[in-house]
């Protein structure tokens, strides 16, 4: 079976968040089960400047706004990867600094819609083998808004592969005005209600939703969510009219790449049957390397951890809330990086201003500094208010750094609360790893941290705790053969 992987971002070549993960890690394991994959993305200039050498497959002419753009299409290889990648290289749309979708200062480049509708086309065509390259798509794979219209591309096509869209985060619907679908001369069948069109504006993740063959989500219980009000961003209708061809699939993550036993970004290795002196030694490693001189005292306080994009979906503003009654009333130390939002990265910087032991922070994106945070710190704080998977949280628990989290989405089916076994005062259930809380407020929060650093004191429930953590599967094994299914199942209309 071919399946074509197409994604905005794949790491370690380039990423903004856990699409990027997603995209390496899930055709990677499909690959280790016998799929014919290729995975597929923009030649951004960050992408293009890692090679010494690409093949060149071939030139495609994509028709846009009125104009005919010549596309090469290239193939490189990766020590990373045991399957081909191949990039849609528009110098004019991708050749330039920043990120993949936003200019260094933030702003979203004002020509998205053009860039994504090419890199859509270009797939599209790719999968349908326009190139003759011998290679016809059987299953075209998309992810998120910036492929919605792969699906779209391919809908009047003959004998088209099956198309299979998965909805990371609902949030960003890929919205475009009808002035930018006019000048892009998109087809005139594709604005309807029907179609792609939402509200009076374009919606490239419409457009994968109502195009697409199969639409999958990140975990079974977003996949409900999204199909309500409170997490449907106005498309629950449209998903819950097609919840027949609608499941969620929990994302896996990469145990070769998070792995304390053997993770090369951290300095101290450890396992769930040893875990100190190492995670001992990586916690007074990332204090040492947030500038905090380590004592006896910081040492042993819990230390709270956070890597995350700093936006209204990751709850930051709560945790920002409660900081300075917590530094008041526990011994309880902080350490943050991420990136977003200028107001919650100046929020965060003044608490580090203030309290420059206690509240360690880095703005900015860095694995390095990620990997040490997850294997260095005792808690990690996720009370994200919706959360489709998450990565984070999976990571954390295979450190041994227990997750608090909001019960939502992917955190709701991946981390057992702390609860009380039935009938003792002092035992933890079983499969317990980490804490959860209900409510998205930071009342409920503060209430979970303090539950959290209580069991913290109390080494044999803590012990316990760590290990049932570290010892989750969350490898990719099963969820890839979770989509093998639904790519050669039959397509019901
Ligand atoms: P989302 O995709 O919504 O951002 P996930 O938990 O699925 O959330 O994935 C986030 C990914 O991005 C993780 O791999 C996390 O380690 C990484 N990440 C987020 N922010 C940073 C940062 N500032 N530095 C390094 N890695 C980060
Ligand atoms: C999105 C979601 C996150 C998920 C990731 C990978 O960015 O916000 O919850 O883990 O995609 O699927």
């Amino acid at each position: 079976m071919k399946v074509l992987f197409a994604s905005s971002e794949v790491w370690p070549l380039i990423k903004t968040g856990g699409l990027g993960d997603v995209a390496y890690s899930l055709p990677q394991a499909l690959h280790q089960q016998g799929i014919d994959i290729r995975i597929i993305l923009p030649a951004y200039r960050d992408v293009l400047q890692q090679f010494d050498s690409f093949k060149i497959l071939g030139w495609l002419a994509l028709n846009i706004a009125g104009k005919t753009r010549s596309v090469r299409i290239l193939e490189v290889s990766h020590d990373k990867f045991a399957l081909p990648i191949l990039l849609v290289d528009c110098q004019c749309l991708f050749d330039r600094a920043g990120n993949p979708y936003t200019h260094a200062d933030g702003y979203d480049w004002p020509d998205n819609a053009e860039r994504f509708v090419l890199f859509s086309q270009a797939v599209a065509q790719l999968a349908m083998d326009e190139l003759k390259l011998g290679w016809k798509a059987d299953v075209v794979h998309s992810s998120d808004w910036q492929t919605g219209l792969v699906s779209a591309f391919l809908d009047n096509k003959v004998d088209r592969p099956k198309r299979v869209f998965t909805i990371h985060n609902l949030a960003y619907g890929g919205y475009f005005s009808h002035e930018e679908y006019s000048r892009l001369q998109l087809p005139a069948e594709w604005w309807s209600a029907e179609g792609a069109e939402f509200y009076g504006n374009l919606s490239m993740l419409k457009a994968g939703i109502v195009y697409s063959d199969v639409i999958t989500t990140v975990s079974p219980s977003y996949a409900e969510e999204i199909c309500t009000p409170a997490f449907g961003y106005g498309l629950e209708g449209v998903l819950s009219h097609r919840s027949y061809k609608l499941s969620g699939i929990l994302n896996g993550i990469d145990t070769d790449v998070w792995d304390p036993q053997s993770d090369p970004l951290i300095p101290y290795h450890y396992s769930d049957k040893r875990r100190n002196p190492g995670k001992q030694q990586n916690k007074r490693a990332l204090l040492e390397a947030n500038g905090v001189e380590v004592t006896k005292d910081n040492l042993v306080a819990p230390l709270l951890g956070m890597v995350s994009r700093l936006v209204e979906q990751k709850g930051v503003d709560m945790i920002i809330e409660i900081i300075p009654q917590l530094l008041k009333w526990t011994q309880a130390n902080f350490v943050f990086i991420g990136k977003g939002h200028p107001h919650f990265e100046a929020q965060l910087l003044q608490l580090n201003e203030q309290y420059p032991e206690r509240v360690m922070v880095t703005i900015g994106y860095s694995e390095e500094k990620a990997h040490l945070l997850e294997a260095g710190s005792d808690l990690f704080l996720m009370p994200s208010r919706f959360e489709p998977c998450g990565l984070n949280q999976l990571y954390s628990l295979r450190y041994g750094t227990l997750p608090i989290v909001h019960r939502t989405g992917g955190l709701a089916d991946t981390v057992v609360d702390a609860k009380l076994k039935a009938g003792s005062k002092t035992a933890l259930i079983e499969t317990a790893t980490g804490f959860v809380f209900d409510t998205a407020t930071s009342d409920e929060l503060l209430k979970a941290i303090t539950r959290a650093l209580f069991v913290f004191t109390q080494k044999k429930q803590w012990n316990q705790l760590q290990r049932t953590a570290m010892q989750q599967d969350f490898g990719w094994e099963k969820s890839a053969l979770e989509y093998i299914k639904l790519y050669v199942g039959r397509t019901e209309e």
